[in-house]
């Protein structure tokens, strides 16, 4: 099974998030495309089988300018062979910000209800102000996720 991961980044904790998932993905047998300069032609043509966005949040609650091309690229095109696929979200974020708080990520949970993409597992929040280890917090989470994909 295949799975893309959607990664946006400012700083490169999301980035970190990010590796880390793809390496528990790939110990548990999956095969995971993780290009943080992915354009939808190379999403399109890895041909997932399921998502996992793994976003912070910017500006005031934006994605990251990294994301942005792919996002834009999706919004415009919603690819059809998409619709149905599972898919889960990680949102990097600072409660901090209030009512922006993991922004990002909820984008990306509305480009994925645009998509057709079924939300397998409530988003993850890491929270900057609450942690400073956001890849090991997303471990139970990602284990979880690796049981509901596995075939
Ligand atoms: C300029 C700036 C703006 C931010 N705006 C938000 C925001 O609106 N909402 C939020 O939840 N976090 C916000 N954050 C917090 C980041 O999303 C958080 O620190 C995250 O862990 C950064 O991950 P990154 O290194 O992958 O970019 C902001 C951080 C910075 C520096």
């Amino acid at each position: 099974m295949k799975v893309a991961i959607l990664c946006g980044s400012v700083y490169g904790t999301a980035e970190e998030v990010a590796r880390n998932a793809k390496q528990l993905l790939t110990d548990a047998g999956f095969e995971v495309l993780l290009n943080p300069r992915a354009t939808l032609a190379d999403v399109q043509a890895f041909a997932p089988d399921a998502f996992l966005a793994v976003t912070s949040t910017t500006g005031m609650g934006e994605l990251p300018d990294s994301l942005m091309p792919l996002y834009s690229q999706i919004r415009d095109q919603l690819p059809a062979p998409w619709r149905g696929l599972p898919g889960a979200v990680i949102a990097l974020g600072d409660s901090s910000y209030g009512d922006t708080y993991c922004g990002g990520g909820e984008q990306m949970r509305e480009l994925f209800a645009e998509l057709g993409v079924q939300e397998v597992q409530p988003m993850l929040r890491l929270d900057a102000s609450e942690t400073v280890t956001p890849e090991t917090d997303s471990e139970l989470w990602l284990g979880e996720l690796i049981r509901v994909l596995k075939p």
